[in-house]
């Protein structure tokens, strides 16, 4: 009771006196992220959060000491006393006793108020996540990039379809699982550190989706400075097929398939294909679908016979392919260079 009404008068106190730190919260065990305003403040840390605790190990409050990032601080005690001003702050805080064995530590991470964020132009951008998937097995992938001289962590994933979803991260710190009552997501964050591929367990590829999934993705930096990142969206409308693969039938025919990885039956997820004849060999293109001009293109809506007949001086043709019933991604292009006239090539073989 008494701790309690201590409690309440401090709160009470620090509400009043300090405008900063404006939120506080617990992002994992041991992950502390003060959202601040910039403006000087301080937020007391604890070492033992029950102070029987020091008792029963027999440890005197005074020869508590506190580490951050490794160094040692001047300040003594249970109760650290975190300066926050602009952005700093943050850090791994240690606690040691007298003899200097670890008591117990807290990541301190620090997370610009809105109001900071616009001045530095520092926006959550939707956009900056970028996610796809290849069929709607219910698995999707998002990636960020960071500017190359910034070095960056995950520090968090969330995803979700309902907003009462928790989650948690494995020991490995790379496998993620978010759970509610309707959906579960697996999400593992690849060695890049710049992708993330999800999973939501129980999605149903044939269901109509009633709600988007949002993901959020928080990044911690070296400065210990916390970002997040977000995106909403249905699978139908990030669904982006894989490449299809084209062969030759002969000499003016061409067939291709839908790509491998697509949701089956393909007469319930048909797909719309794109084919460009190609007049011109460009030689200098980098990618000859994309760069060169002179084509006649022509869409086929198919689920079972992928044939095109094609013009007789074409070169080369480019097949790519998009779900027929959303107005979703194009696949990346295929690209099939003709083989023509079969002796003369002999001979030129030969040559
Ligand atoms: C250690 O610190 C964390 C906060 O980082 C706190 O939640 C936990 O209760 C502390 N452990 C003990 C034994 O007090
Ligand atoms: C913080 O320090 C503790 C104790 O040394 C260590 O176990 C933990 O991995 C550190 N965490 C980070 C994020 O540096
Ligand atoms: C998802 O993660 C949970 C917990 O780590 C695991 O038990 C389950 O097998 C995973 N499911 C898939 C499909 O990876
Ligand atoms: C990111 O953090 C800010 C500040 O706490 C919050 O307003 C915003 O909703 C968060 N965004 C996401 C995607 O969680
Ligand atoms: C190419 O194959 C298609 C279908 O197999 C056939 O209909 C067509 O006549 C053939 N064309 C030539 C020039 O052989």
């Amino acid at each position: 009771m008494e701790v309690f009404v201590w409690c309440l008068f401090v709160c009470a106190f620090l509400q009043v006196s300090h405008q900063n730190p404006v939120d506080l919260w617990t992002l994992l065990p041991h992950i502390l992220v003060v959202e601040v305003d910039g403006t000087e403040g301080q937020q007391p840390l604890s070492c033992l959060e029950l102070p029987d605790e020091l008792m029963a190990r027999d440890i005197k409050n005074e020869d508590i000491f506190w580490r951050k990032n490794g160094w040692e601080e001047e300040q003594r005690g249970n109760t650290y006393l975190l300066q926050l001003e602009e952005s700093l702050g943050g850090g791994n805080y240690t606690c040691h006793s007298k003899d200097g064995s670890l008591l117990n530590h807290t990541v301190v991470l620090i997370q610009e108020d809105e109001a900071i964020r616009r001045i530095l132009m520092k926006s959550e951008q939707e956009g900056y996540l970028k996610c796809s998937a290849q069929n709607y097995n219910g698995e999707f992938h998002c990636s960020w990039t960071w500017h190359s001289n910034r070095v960056g962590k995950v520090a968090f994933i969330k995803a979700q379809r309902v907003s009462d979803t928790q989650c948690s991260v494995d020991e490995s710190g790379q496998r993620w699982t978010c759970s509610s009552g309707q959906s579960n997501f697996n999400c593992s964050v690849d060695n890049s550190g710049h992708r993330v591929v999800c999973l939501e367990e129980q999605h149903c590829p044939y269901a109509e989706e009633s709600q988007q999934i949002h993901i959020s993705v928080y990044l911690r930096t070296e400065h210990f400075l916390l970002e997040n990142y977000s995106k909403r969206f249905y699978l139908s409308e990030i669904v982006k097929p894989d490449k299809v693969s084209i062969g030759q039938v002969n000499t003016t025919m061409v067939e291709w398939s839908y790509p491998s990885s697509w949701s089956s039956p393909y007469s319930y997820f048909p797909l719309t294909f794109e084919i460009a004849q190609l007049r011109g060999r460009c030689k200098k293109c980098d990618n000859p679908c994309t760069d060169s001009k002179a084509t006649k293109t022509s869409t086929v809506p198919s689920t079972n016979i992928c044939q095109f007949e094609v013009k007789h001086k074409v070169k080369a043709v480019c097949v790519r392919a998009k779900d027929a019933l959303c107005n979703s991604q194009w696949s990346e292009w295929s690209y099939l260079r003709l083989r023509r006239h079969k002796k003369n090539k002999h001979q030129q073989s030969k040559n």
